[in-house]
């Protein structure tokens, strides 16, 4: 809860940021702080991770990845900040988290989704290792683009 002011400011209020995600920009800290209650409620059910990203040099708080859990899927969402796009953080976290989930064995299918617009994010998963599976017809509500669900791209790694 301690980093709600900087998930705030660094990156939740931001239109850039959201363009392409379920939810809309944060209005106020409140909803930060509402957001971060309910996934440490999340984690504690084991219902879902959220983790920060931290850069090593200087513990700057960058974004956060996380997986939602359902049985032997684990499906992947991730955010940084503007300031940190394009410098390889995110392909960084994901091979680590990818990597890692593949050691579990109680972990068959590691997947995750994006607008088909979403470049950046495709190809990220691409990096990290991931297939893309497909184009999901209308699969997803991306608010801050339409009101009418879009398509999306499903990427797995299955074990
Ligand atoms: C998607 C996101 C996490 C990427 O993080 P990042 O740390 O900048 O990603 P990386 O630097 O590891 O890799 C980005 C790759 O996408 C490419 N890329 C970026 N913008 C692109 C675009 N508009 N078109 C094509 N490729 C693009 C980069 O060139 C790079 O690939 P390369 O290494 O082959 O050159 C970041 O942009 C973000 O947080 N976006 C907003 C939130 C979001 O969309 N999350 C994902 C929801 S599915």
């Amino acid at each position: 809860m301690e980093d709600a002011d900087v998930i705030f400011d660094k990156y939740a209020q931001d239109p850039d940021v959201t363009k392409y995600l379920t939810w809309r920009p944060n209005r106020s800290i409140g909803e930060t702080r509402e957001f971060l209650e309910a996934s440490l409620v999340a984690w504690r059910e084991g219902r879902s991770y959220h983790w920060t990203i931290v850069r090593k040099e200087d513990q700057e708080l960058m974004g956060m990845i996380n997986a939602s859990i359902e049985n032997h899927k684990w499906q992947i969402g991730y955010v940084l900040a503007r300031a940190y796009w394009g410098k390889g953080y995110m392909t960084e976290a994901l091979r680590k988290l990818v990597a890692w989930a593949l050691e579990q064995p109680e972990i068959c299918r590691i997947w995750s989704v994006c607008d088909i617009e979403n470049r950046a994010s495709a190809r990220v998963m691409e990096k990290a290792g991931m297939r893309r599976e497909g184009t999901l017809p209308r699969w997803s509500v991306h608010p801050n683009l339409s009101p009418e669900p879009r398509d999306s791209y499903c990427y797995s790694v299955p074990r």
